[in-house]
């Protein structure tokens, strides 16, 4: 276990001002979960059920309400100082938008190398300038594109310059916050598989947000899934995919993704509206879309069970709904995440990393 957090919330305070009445928000309500040294854990759920909150609790970008978060067996929760620098070592974040978080004003070569400023300032010019060239080369883009600026790049590369840059301080875990969502759809399956592969050579434990059930599917080996702060469902991602045992899970399974659009378009939609964070139903949250809801799901809060095929669900009654196995039709209905998968299965035939050639400039869409 490299990372564990343990009934952590993160509650907003809001409003307050001349129009908006004061508020709260419980962004993340409760979470406990442990992530294991080497493996892909992904974090799913509609837009607003708190996953970016929670990842950035998890590096402790965000201070939480309550609860802990345990990194490689020390407690990190109110760490300062020299440990939090050495959590900001060992823990990189890439970001969804490789638009906006790079600094268009700094070149490639102090982008890669600044992180390594920071964190080895006893390193040498001449160090640092081979391991940004070896930093580059990792996610395939070329040691002369050092002295380049982002905007030279497409977005495919632009965020392999944003994979080489968490790569630089050497961590053991990589949280990536939609990380391939904001690229065309060919573009994604490279860096889906350049991710991957990164993460099988050099041993690092990959924590994945994404919406796109294929990305998640190909990627992950345990998912858990949030709705309104909370996880409902975690295990195996096979197995959770097989035979989702909570209600919401099999709503986001069996909604259908579309392949033509871009991979934010592509979220799985259910039906009806996801309840404020501010003011979530009482019971279990999921009551007011849930089509199996009865009087007790409206009064008292499911915990999270243990289930017999190993995974953990927090609904009253998945013995009951849940017990055949989703039928054909939810199979045939995720027939565009089937079609996506099977991109990233030919993407990674084959050359790995495709490099980048020299001469190419941004034309806004290519690799
Ligand atoms: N700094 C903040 N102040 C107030 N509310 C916030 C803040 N950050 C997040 N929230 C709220 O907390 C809830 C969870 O937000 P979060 O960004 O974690 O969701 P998410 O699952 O990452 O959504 P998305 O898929 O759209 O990125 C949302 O209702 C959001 O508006
Ligand atoms: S506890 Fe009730 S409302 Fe919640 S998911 Fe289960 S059946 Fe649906
Ligand atoms: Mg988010």
């Amino acid at each position: 276990m490299i990372l564990e957090a343990r009934d952590l919330t993160k509650h907003f305070r809001t409003g307050g001002g001349l129009f908006t009445a004061k508020g709260l928000i419980k962004a993340v309500d409760g979470v406990s979960l442990t992530v294991e040294a080497g493996e892909t854990f992904a974090i799913v759920g509609e837009s607003g059920c708190g996953k970016s909150t929670l990842a950035r609790l998890l590096m402790r970008l965000l201070e939480p309400t309550g609860g802990a978060v345990t990194f490689d067996g020390t407690d990190v929760t109110h760490a300062k100082g020299r440990d939090l620098a050495a959590l900001r070592r060992d823990v990189q974040f890439i970001f969804q938008d490789p638009f906006s978080s790079l600094n268009p004003r700094l070149s490639v070569g102090r982008l890669v190398g600044e992180p390594l400023e920071v964190h080895a300032p006893g390193m040498s010019r001449d160090a640092r300038r081979a391991r940004v060239a070896e930093l580059l080369e990792q996610v395939g883009l070329r040691p002369e594109h050092a002295d380049r600026y982002p905007h030279e790049f497409s977005g495919g590369q632009r965020q392999r310059i944003g994979i080489a840059r968490a790569l630089a301080t050497g961590p053991r875990v990589i949280i990536g916050d939609e990380p391939v969502s904001a690229l065309d759809v060919s573009v994604q399956a490279q860096v889906v598989n350049l991710l991957a592969d990164l993460g099988r050579d050099l041993g690092l434990t990959l924590i994945l947000i994404a919406h796109d059930l294929a990305v998640i599917r190909h990627m992950s080996d345990r998912v858990a899934v949030m709705y309104l702060g909370r996880i409902v469902e975690q295990g195996r991602t096979a197995d959770l995919f097989e035979t989702p045992r909570h209600p919401y899970t099999r709503a986001l399974l069996d909604a259908v993704p579309d392949l033509e659009d871009r991979g934010g378009a592509s979220r799985a939609r259910i039906e009806g509206e996801m309840p404020s964070p501010s003011d979530p139903p009482s019971g279990c949250a999921f009551h007011t879309r849930c089509p199996f809801a009865r009087d007790l799901c409206r009064s008292a809060v499911p915990p999270l069970e243990d289930t017999p095929n190993g995974h953990a669900t927090a609904c009253h009654f998945w013995r009951e709904i849940t017990a055949p196995p989703r039928a054909g039709r939810g199979r045939d209905r995720s027939a565009a995440t089937t079609a996506r998968l099977e991109l990233y299965r030919k993407a990674t035939e084959g050359a790995q990393i495709i490099p980048v050639p020299t001469s190419e400039t941004n034309t806004g869409e290519n690799p």
